[in-house]
């Protein structure tokens, strides 16, 4: 994605084979800053405070995190050390077990000398994967989106998503976002309804900053709006990304998401979810009992960010002290909820049948 006509991915080697550089989403779309990765320590601490976030790029993250940490320690107990570290870090986004069980399947069998190298070879590998899979993935939503746009005789076509499962939260392209920039890119009629995903704002901050970069027509929307916008026939389609799918089809994604598909389910709204293979946890199946929820700092409630009227940035409180916050940051919308999942290598029904068919390899599994 281009940004002040710039092209961008959301991480990159810096090309002296010791750092990684990332987008440090905390500040958007106010402040657009690049921050530099030297240790695993530092990979880690990025994902767990948010400077990068979305399943795919958390995933990203910690396979460079893997070589920075062999580039220092390249022996097992390093490799251990730094897959606990990194493992630790956020529980929901399947793609971060699914990144360190792929860079340690690299760099294992190796001799110690020859980790660094291979360790980043393979990370940058994971990162062109991810695009060519948001492509993908785009080329295949933008078939539903063409098929519901036809019945809308020329009228835009209305998508509601939740969070930002947008370029930001993957390598590029984004997962949600991709058959949405497709559609624009043939001149689609097209208008997208951004929830502001409370507690932090992704929806707000990151995919309409996004929309706004790629001249997407765009409105945003508290999260308490998608119900009534369902009622007065102005969503065609709700489209989200995930943090991961079960085998048979339940999918978790930022907390709102589940009433977004009552909500389309009741309107008969269909309720896609675009997601790259890497989402798919083959080893679980009801996701309402297997899937962790991560529970977030509750100042995530009680604050809200945002930029005051001399520019800076900062969180002010909006709770009074004395109360107390939840902050649950995922919730698990049921398969039978869902329309559709996009996949890289086409679209299923959200069921165990739907997804083995798209992936018969894991058919046994
Ligand atoms: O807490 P976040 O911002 O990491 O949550 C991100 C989401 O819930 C996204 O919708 C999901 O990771 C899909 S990203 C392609």
């Amino acid at each position: 994605m281009r940004v002040a006509g710039k092209a961008y991915r959301t991480i990159w080697p810096a090309g002296d084979g010791r750092t990684v550089r990332v987008i440090d989403q905390r500040r958007l779309p106010h402040e657009f800053r690049v921050a530099e990765l030297a240790t695993c320590r530092e990979a880690a601490a990025a994902i767990r405070e948010m400077w990068v976030r979305g399943a795919p790029l958390i995933g990203a993250t910690a396979a460079y995190g893997v070589a920075l940490a062999m580039a220092a320690d390249p022996s097992d107990a390093g490799l251990d050390a730094a897959a606990a570290e990194l493992a630790a870090t956020r529980p929901t986004a399947v793609n971060l077990a699914w990144a360190l069980d792929a860079m340690r399947a690299c760099v294992a069998p190796l001799r110690p000398g020859e980790r660094a190298a291979a360790a980043f070879a393979r990370a940058a590998a994971i990162c062109d994967d991810d695009v060519a899979i948001n492509r993908a993935i785009g080329a295949n939503g933008l078939e539903v989106l063409r098929g519901l746009s036809a019945a809308k005789r020329g009228a835009p076509l209305n998508v509601l998503t939740h969070c930002n499962a947008g370029w930001l939260a993957t390598v590029d392209h984004g997962t949600a976002t991709a058959p949405i920039y497709a559609a624009a890119e043939e001149g689609m009629a097209l208008h997208v309804w951004v929830d502001e995903t409370r507690p932090r704002n992704q929806g707000a901050m990151l995919t309409a900053w996004e929309l706004a970069n790629e001249a997407v027509p765009h409105t945003l929307v508290a999260d308490n709006a998608g119900g009534h916008l369902m009622q007065r026939g102005l969503v065609d389609l709700v489209l989200v990304g995930t943090d991961r799918v079960t085998a048979r089809g339940d999918v978790a994604n930022k907390i709102g998401t589940y009433l977004k598909a009552l909500a389309a389910k009741d309107n008969g709204v269909p309720f896609f979810v675009a997601l790259p293979s890497p989402t798919i946890d083959w080893s679980v199946r009801d996701g309402l009992a297997e899937i962790p929820i991560e529970e977030r700092d509750a100042g995530e409630v009680t604050h809200v960010w945002g930029r005051r009227g001399d520019g800076g940035v900062e969180a002010v409180r909006i709770a009074p002290e004395a109360t107390a916050a939840a902050n649950p940051a995922f919730d698990v919308t049921p398969a039978r909820l869902v329309a559709g999942l996009v996949t890289e290598r086409g679209v299923c029904a959200a069921s165990a049948e739907g997804l083995a068919g798209l992936f018969p390899e894991r058919r046994a599994a």
